[in-house]
């Protein structure tokens, strides 16, 4: 089978790969990556041997998208601008990625009749209060708050609209927040990890009381591939490991695996518009017999920090230049 992999350079979409090639060795992968700030290109490193091709250019390419999906048997589209802080900055650039990007890869698949799986976020439900016993369901109605989750809605509304009217084989995906190996420093997880490393205190936003419900990247993934292989076309599925944690929480397990107390942290300045909960309900992913396998957080956080402390040439250039950006705006309170 060959697989165009979107955003394969990228966070999730590198442990996608390097899962896929190391439980289906006989998969042709070519990757199409842009390679922003947010990719590194040690993300593909140690695949010698595997069937696997970066090709660095832009899903807004038509041309050169027309050309990678023509010659594939399935798109899995994971890139994305993908930072809410950058989207309240910079919010054109998630327009042209996350939707024009989007349509683009729509058209190619329309065009060659190629099956597309397109990645999305819990986040565009919008949030959830911290008492509602609610949970996100593929039935919750879209209401997104930051220019990020309103670029990912527009682009489900895109695909389920070429579902409908164009033909297009496609499923979504609607996962919670990822964390492990190889996630940028500008989000919450490794920059608390590289921060503590440093031995200087976690940075909580506001009060620190918001909620994400946290899965491991790999069970992510596996359930991207229950869906490929099980998932019915024009069907959503969410994803979740009913791993709902306060920010505080998790900044407090963190300071414990360093050996500094729970409340060793400064808080800054808020994020505006800051989500306070999401929860998925995950009975549609489970559906199709997919259950996560990390259902251990503590583990799953102790594993990503030795990970950050074994790898600090993957992760030193981006620190910097993240942390050059937090300097400018955040303000401890
Ligand atoms: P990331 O920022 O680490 O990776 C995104 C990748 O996409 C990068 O390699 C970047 O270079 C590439 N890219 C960006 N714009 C591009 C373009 N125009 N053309 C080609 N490549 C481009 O993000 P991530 O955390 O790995 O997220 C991947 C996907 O998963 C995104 O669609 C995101 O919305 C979704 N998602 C992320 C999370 C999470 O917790 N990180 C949760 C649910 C869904
Ligand atoms: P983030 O990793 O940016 O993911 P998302 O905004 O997609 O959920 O942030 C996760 C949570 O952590 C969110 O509530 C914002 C908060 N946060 C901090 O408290 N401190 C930080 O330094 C960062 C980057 C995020």
């Amino acid at each position: 089978m060959r697989i165009l992999v979107t955003g394969g350079a990228g966070f999730i979409g590198s442990n996608f790969v390097h899962r896929t090639l190391a439980r289906r060795p006989e998969t042709r992968i070519t990757v199409l990556d842009k390679m922003t700030y947010a990719a590194n290109p040690d993300n593909l490193a140690g695949l010698g041997g595997f069937d696997v091709e970066l090709v660095e250019g832009d899903i807004c390419d038509t041309a050169l998208v027309d050309r990678l999906v023509r010659e594939t048997d399935l798109v899995v589209h994971f890139a994305a601008e993908s930072h809410n802080d950058k989207s309240l900055r910079d919010p054109m650039s998630f327009v042209r990625s996350n939707v024009e990007g989007t349509v683009a890869l729509l058209d190619a698949a329309v065009a060659h009749d190629v099956r597309l799986h397109h990645i999305s976020t819990d986040e565009v439900f919008g949030d959830l209060a911290l008492d509602d016993p609610a949970k996100f369901t593929p039935e919750t109605p879209y209401a997104p708050s930051s220019p990020y989750s309103a670029s990912k809605a527009a682009s489900d509304h895109f695909v389920r609209a070429y579902v409908r009217s164009k033909g297009l084989r496609a499923t979504i995906s609607n996962c919670s927040n990822n964390y492990g190996p190889r996630q940028h420093p500008e989000k919450f997880i490794p920059r608390q990890i590289i921060n503590l490393l440093h031995g200087q205190a976690p940075r909580v936003y506001g009060t620190g009381e918001n909620v994400r419900d946290w899965i491991h990247v790999d069970d992510h993934n596996d359930a991207v591939w229950a869906v490929i292989e099980r998932g019915e076309i024009g069907a959503t599925y969410l994803i979740g490991a009913d791993g709902e944690r306060s920010n505080l929480q998790v900044v407090g397990d963190l300071n414990e695996i360093f050996g500094r107390g729970r409340g060793d942290f400064v808080h800054v300045t808020d994020r505006p518009g800051h989500d306070r909960r999401y929860a998925i309900d995950a009975a549609s992913i489970r559906s199709l017999g997919w259950e996560p396998r990390h259902a251990d957080f503590a583990a799953g956080l102790r594993a990503t920090v030795d990970w950050y402390r074994e790898h600090p040439r993957w992760w030193e250039r981006a620190r910097e230049a993240a942390e050059e950006i937090y300097r400018a705006s955040e303000r401890e309170l």
